[in-house]
């Protein structure tokens, strides 16, 4: 697809990790110390619009959910579109963007993504600046965005490789997300236990950063990870969701047990938090197929199967949280991948 005069809308999807990536070997080429295995949820999209401008680049325009970014993840932002310019060939003297960005998740839900919003943005900016993108290629370069959002390319169940490990520029070849062969019965859901995350924690690519540093446990996480994306791959093929179920939640653990273990502890995992996973083991105990994963925030989310999405949301709904009141739950199912189109 080319670029058209009225710009280029891409949308993308959040997904969350069943295996996860928790620690880079490179930080400017954003490779990650181990693959990684995630569903890609069908609610909290992003949706980006990129129009190039009559101005020269460094007059790039940001807009999210109708506010203009700054700080951060503004120069976040910039620094993709750079990256975007120099694989097509425009330079600093190319055309500045205008970048519009609206994401529907709940407001207050603690999920805002950096997932769905790369992606969307890889997808939008390439087409815009004219770059004839695969979607393998998409996502390596959504990847540099950040590094889950390569993975938001492909919708359901989706591996991101590590890829070649001897060499950053092998790596960076090698280092794409695609969908993973799924059986045809697996049916699964998400329900989201959305907790108060209180005042705001360190960020997540800080906090990865400080686990590789600080962490004894590093090492051992990244051994094991390996082999769980491995084995989570095998159960997704074989439509076994108590095993993957079971991966999801040890991958989980181990992570935010990697993260404990660094100087300082970076802990996401609130008493809110334990509730929830003691109501998701007790759903387990009364028959029902469920199993909790938690990323860089206090949220629970839980794995079932389709048909127990009803009976898992009353659980949690049920939970009395350590402060008093229950969780707000969120319904997902698998979601696709991203769309790109050319606006009018
Ligand atoms: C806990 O992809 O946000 O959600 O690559 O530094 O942008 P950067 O990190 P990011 O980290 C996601 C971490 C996680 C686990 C996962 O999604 O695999």
């Amino acid at each position: 697809m080319s670029a058209e005069p009225g710009g280029v809308t891409a949308v993308a999807h959040a997904n969350i990790a069943l295996v996860k990536y928790w620690g880079k070997r490179d930080s400017t080429l954003i490779l990650p110390a181990t693959s990684s295995v995630s569903l890609t949820l069908d609610a909290f999209r992003t949706t980006t619009h990129v129009e190039l401008l009559d101005a020269p680049a460094g007059r790039d325009e940001v807009v999210l959910d109708g506010e203009p970014l700054a700080g951060a993840a503004l120069t976040k932002v910039l620094a993709f579109l750079h990256l975007v310019r120099s694989q097509a060939s425009r330079t600093a003297t190319a055309q500045a963007a205008r970048v519009t960005s609206t994401n529907e998740v709940p407001t207050g839900a603690g999920l805002a993504s950096s997932a769905s919003a790369f992606a969307a943005l890889a997808g939008a900016a390439a087409t815009a600046y004219g770059l004839e993108l695969g979607r393998r290629d998409l996502s390596r370069l959504a990847r540099r965005g950040s590094g889950s959002a390569s993975r938001s390319v492909y919708g359901g169940f989706v591996v991101w490789h590590a890829g070649d490990l001897a060499d950053p520029a092998a790596g960076d070849l090698t280092s794409y997300a695609e969908p993973l062969p799924t059986a045809p019965e697996l049916d699964v859901a998400m329900a989201v236990a959305v907790l108060d995350a209180g005042p705001k924690k360190i960020g997540s690519r800080e906090a990865m950063a400080a686990t590789v540093a600080t962490s004894p446990y590093f090492p051992a996480w990244t051994e094991h990870t390996e082999a769980d994306a491995a084995e989570a791959a095998d159960a997704i093929a074989a439509g076994d969701l108590p095993r993957l179920g079971e991966i999801a939640e040890a991958s989980a653990m181990r992570m935010h047990a990697t993260m404990l273990a660094a100087r300082p502890a970076v802990r996401y995992l609130a008493a809110s938090s334990l509730a929830v996973l003691d109501a998701v083991a007790d759903l387990r105990a009364a028959g029902v197929g469920a199993w909790a994963t938690m990323d860089a925030g206090p949220n629970v989310k839980v794995l079932c199967e389709g048909a127990d999405l009803d009976v898992v949301a009353a659980g949690l709904r049920g939970i009395v949280l350590p402060g008093g009141g229950a969780p707000h739950v969120l319904l997902a199912r698998p979601g696709p991948g991203l769309r790109i189109e050319a606006s009018a």
